[in-house]
């Protein structure tokens, strides 16, 4: 069969293990999404498959109706049947259907993966039952779809049940399974006494498909089975390829280097338009930015209690709080860049180490610096549209999605060259040449040196106003949509599409 993609109508059912509206730590819930919105738009039926946390989901805002589908699906974990209820809703504005996998035992909890102890103990347990339900899912729904697309460890699993049990079974024969890596960082590695759970035999815990360094390895079995493999960015696509980037799976990856794509992930730009943006003080689009941005500045200033003075730069980073960010680099260079007039507002959650670091530095500046430890949808809008410069000095950054809210929102990001930050983020040099493209600054050693220099540069060319124009210029009128990011995945669709067709029955080995 040779399948085109872009002239037929594809089902398509992709799995994650967050979403936004209706449940997010990060960006892989804004992606999940959107993405799911974009393939809708462009004619195809799609149905995302999530788990059900439901103390977040009502929580949360702006979620549409969720009504019950009367389905009901009964997986055997080790010895004993869990079931889960399917409900259904669609995420607004779009025709896509969400399925929403509610089993109260492991998923009725405030956080989707652990708490302040770290990782949930029933991790590799809850995870391997929402992979399990995904394919009983469709059968029972009749969903009969051409492409599986998973998301990180979380859903790993789902190619290889593909490619055993339900190989060759009705309203599978033609699925192809696409895995996404978000973050190679994080594995679904658990002590092989849990293969069981995975209802897989113990056969395929082997050095080529489940198995990694003695462990059962959850997006290792993605990787081995899937039949195309995409990650975020076309520089991590390389990156993950490599010692140092692949935590150990590079070795894979390099053995399915054929089959690995790297898709720039796009941002949902109806929820992040400056313009329209309902969480902003006022809207503004490139032409009303300077009194736009103004105010938005002013209201996160009162907002965070720091002195009100438009004419200070404002220093923003909103961000998971952990190792892969940069936090040592920005709270060992504080010091320095405090001493000039600046103020740093900072948002985010994660490691309590850092989440004390920069609680101790807002104690100490409190006229210069403020933070705010949480999850706060509405303070995360309002930084990236009151800053004047947006931090993101990471050490490895599959795509990132702040960056580019930050360019359409006229804040100028500081990056580290790596990953998605590489893809999308130029450095403005100080010549004139280089202001045609332009849009922001971005250092490449992983220093406090290097990351210090780049802010002060970053600040004093902020002091030029022609400059710092075009510079937010060339970030706001670039398309960060999903158009082009969703018309990739469906060329990725069309080549796994076509490897099923050659597999035929017998399973990737
Ligand atoms: P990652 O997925 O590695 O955390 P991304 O840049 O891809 O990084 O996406 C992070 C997403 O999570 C963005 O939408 C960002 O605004 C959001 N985010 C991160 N931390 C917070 C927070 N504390 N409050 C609100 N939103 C947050
Ligand atoms: C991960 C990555 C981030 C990426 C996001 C969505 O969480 O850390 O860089 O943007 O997934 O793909």
């Amino acid at each position: 069969m040779s399948f085109n993609a872009s002239s037929n109508r594809l089902r398509i059912v992709i799995a994650a293990s967050e979403a936004v509206p209706f449940s997010k730590t990060g960006g892989l819930a804004d992606v999940a999404g959107a993405l799911v919105k974009s393939l809708g738009q462009l004619g195809h039926d799609v149905v995302l498959i999530i788990p059900d946390y439901f103390p977040m989901r009502r929580s949360a805002n702006g979620i549409p109706p969720v009504d019950e589908t009367g389905i009901q699906v009964t997986i055997r974990m080790k010895d004993r049947p869990v079931t889960a209820t399917v409900n259904w809703s669609a995420i607004p504005g779009t025709e896509a259907r969400v399925l929403l996998v509610r089993q109260p035992e492991y998923f009725d909890r405030r956080q989707p993966y652990g708490d302040g102890n770290g990782g949930f103990q029933d991790n590799c347990e809850r995870f391997c039952f929402f992979s399990r339900v995904v394919p009983e899912i469709c059968r029972q729904m009749v969903l009969r779809p051409d492409i599986i697309h998973c998301n990180d460890w979380q859903t790993g699993l789902i190619p290889a049940l593909l490619n055993s049990q339900y190989a060759g079974t009705s309203g599978f024969a033609r699925t192809a399974t696409v895995m996404t890596i978000h973050n190679m960082a994080y594995q679904g590695r658990f002590w092989h006494f849990d293969m069981p759970l995975t209802g897989m035999p113990w056969r395929y815990f082997n050095h080529h498909q489940m198995e990694s360094w003695n462990e059962l390895n959850l997006l290792k079995t993605g990787l081995a089975f899937a039949d195309q493999i995409t990650t975020v960015s076309p520089t991590y696509a390389e990156e993950i390829c490599t010692p140092d980037g692949g935590y150990g799976l590079d070795p894979v990856l390099r053995d399915r280097h054929a089959d690995l794509t790297g898709i720039l992930n796009g941002i949902d730009d109806v929820a992040w338009n400056p313009e329209t943006d309902p969480l902003l003080p006022t809207g503004y689009t490139l032409d009303t930015r300077r009194a736009g941005k103004s105010r938005c500045k002013a209201h996160l200033q009162h907002r965070m209690q720091l002195p009100c003075f438009d004419e200070v730069p404002v220093i923003g980073m909103v961000s998971r709080m952990v190792d892969q960010k940069g936090f040592d680099l920005v709270m060992e260079s504080a010091e320095r860049l405090l001493n000039r007039n600046v103020q740093m507002v900072f948002l985010g959650t994660g490691d309590p180490y850092y989440e004390q670091m920069v609680r101790n530095l807002a104690n100490r500046f409190p006229e210069q610096v403020a933070a705010q430890i949480g999850f706060d949808e509405s303070l995360a809008h309002q930084i990236e549209a009151g800053a004047d410069l947006f931090l993101m000095p990471s050490r490895f950054e599959p795509c990132g999605l702040n960056q580019m809210y930050s360019l359409r929102y006229g804040t100028v990001p500081v990056v580290r060259k790596v990953g998605g930050l590489a893809d999308s983020v130029v450095h403005y040099d100080g010549q004139l040449a280089s202001l045609e493209t332009a849009n922001g600054f971005v250092f490449t050693d992983y220093s406090v040196a290097a990351f210090a220099e780049t802010v002060e540069r970053a600040l004093e060319t902020l002091e030029n106003e022609t400059v710092w124009d075009r510079l937010i210029r060339n970030g706001m009128t670039r398309d960060w949509s999903w158009t082009g990011s969703a018309g990739h995945y469906l060329d990725v669709y069309r080549r796994a599409l076509e490897r099923v067709s050659d597999r035929r029955f017998e399973g990737r080995v």
